[in-house]
């Protein structure tokens, strides 16, 4: 028997995970290979987030804090905001998840980059809305294109800064003219998962001025920088009537209590976070030299990943680069037929990323 699915479910093109470590290591039967698809902090996390888990793990029979009232007010602290603007969540992802359940109804469309971080698309999808593909100009966002785009429906446009794939940003001078050139009653989420990485003063930083219009929702996570992808938690800052109806249909305990402390004691420790930044950021030097020594492009990043041009097929790289035990993502479902995206590991790792390349090109 088979059961039918919703038009827009059949749509989707399932979420490709950088494949997990230990799977590489089942199936070609190695060991230490090297994970650099997912732009994770390879220094692992702050000792004091360990602390905090070890600390709660004695309390795992009581459900979490709803509203993660201790992180919340840190995160409130750090921004000079009041903590009714701001929304836990189960990653960033569930943020997005949330958004587009909340704010389209059946039809309505969200305004998207593309290529562009592909849950965008699977969340407007889920929630019945349609997605408004933008293809990029140069590498970068068309912000005219997407103001043509808008239409009666559009309900929000989602912006990434740095941009992912390309680690690419904009200037604020770029969203404060497109911001008034969108209709009012529009949410523009402003995805800023990768922003701790920029040191570019011209990027348009979201939370340099929070809330300032009520349109603008600024997404970050705990996930890249603060090393805690694993535990699974990002927040969003948004106008108090936007985090009302978030609060209205999110599950009830979305982040767990080990996140939570996580992520609080992850805020706490900005020494690791600042040695993180800075150990990733010498990594892409050293990427970027090497990529220069043979001769391959990248895109100018801000991120702690680049986009290589390979100069041929990259789902072929990307099998070669396994056989190698190194896991990179190949751009190629993202329709950059020639490129992969490689983040900063280790000093190791980027040398055995580099090795395996050279014998793989
Ligand atoms: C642009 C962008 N936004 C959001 C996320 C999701 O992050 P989280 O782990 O907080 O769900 C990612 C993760 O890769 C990302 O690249």
């Amino acid at each position: 028997m088979k059961f039918k699915t919703s038009r827009q479910i059949n749509s989707i093109k399932a979420y490709e995970p950088g494949k997990p470590i230990k799977e590489l290591e089942r199936e070609l039967g190695i060991k230490n290979s090297v994970k650099l698809a997912s732009n994770e902090n390879p220094l692992g996390q702050s000792p004091l987030v360990m602390d905090a888990v070890k600390e709660n793990l004695y309390s795992m029979h009581r459900y979490p804090d709803s509203r993660g009232h201790d992180l919340v007010e840190a995160i409130s602290k750090k921004y000079k905001i009041k903590p009714e603007n701001i929304v836990i969540g189960n990653g960033s992802d569930e943020i997005i998840s949330l958004l587009a359940n909340a704010f389209l109804d059946s039809n309505e469309e969200a305004l998207m980059p593309f290529p562009s971080f592909l849950m965008y698309e699977i969340c407007v999808k889920i929630a019945k809305g349609t997605p408004v593909m933008v293809s990029l100009k140069d590498f970068q966002i068309d912000f005219d294109k997407m103001l043509e785009k808008i239409s009666k429906k559009t309900r929000m446009i989602f912006l990434t800064n740095p941009f992912n794939p390309t680690g690419g940003i904009f200037t604020k001078q770029n969203f404060l003219k497109f911001a008034k050139n969108v209709p009012k009653d529009i949410l523009i989420i402003v995805d800023e998962a990768y922003f701790e990485f920029v040191k570019d003063d011209t990027a348009f930083n979201s939370l340099e001025n929070p809330l300032k219009d009520k349109r603008v929702v600024t997404l970050r996570t705990f996930s890249k920088a603060y090393g805690l992808a694993g535990f699974r938690i990002g927040y969003g800052i948004m106008d108090k009537e936007i985090a009302k109806t978030i609060h209205k249909i999110r599950p009830p305990f979305n982040v767990n209590s080990l996140a939570q402390a996580a992520g609080l004691a992850a805020l706490s420790d900005v020494e690791f976070l600042d040695k993180s930044v800075e150990f990733i950021l010498k990594g892409i030097t050293f990427l970027k030299a090497e990529l220069d020594k043979i001769n391959l492009n990248y895109y100018p990043t801000h991120a702690n990943f680049l986009m290589v041009n390979v100069g041929k097929d990259s789902s072929e790289v990307f099998n070669d680069l396994l056989k190698f035990g190194v896991i990179v993502k190949s751009m190629k479902s993202y329709g950059f037929n020639d490129w992969i995206r490689v983040n900063a590991g280790t000093i190791n790792e980027n040398k055995i990323f580099i090795q395996a390349l050279k014998k793989v090109i």
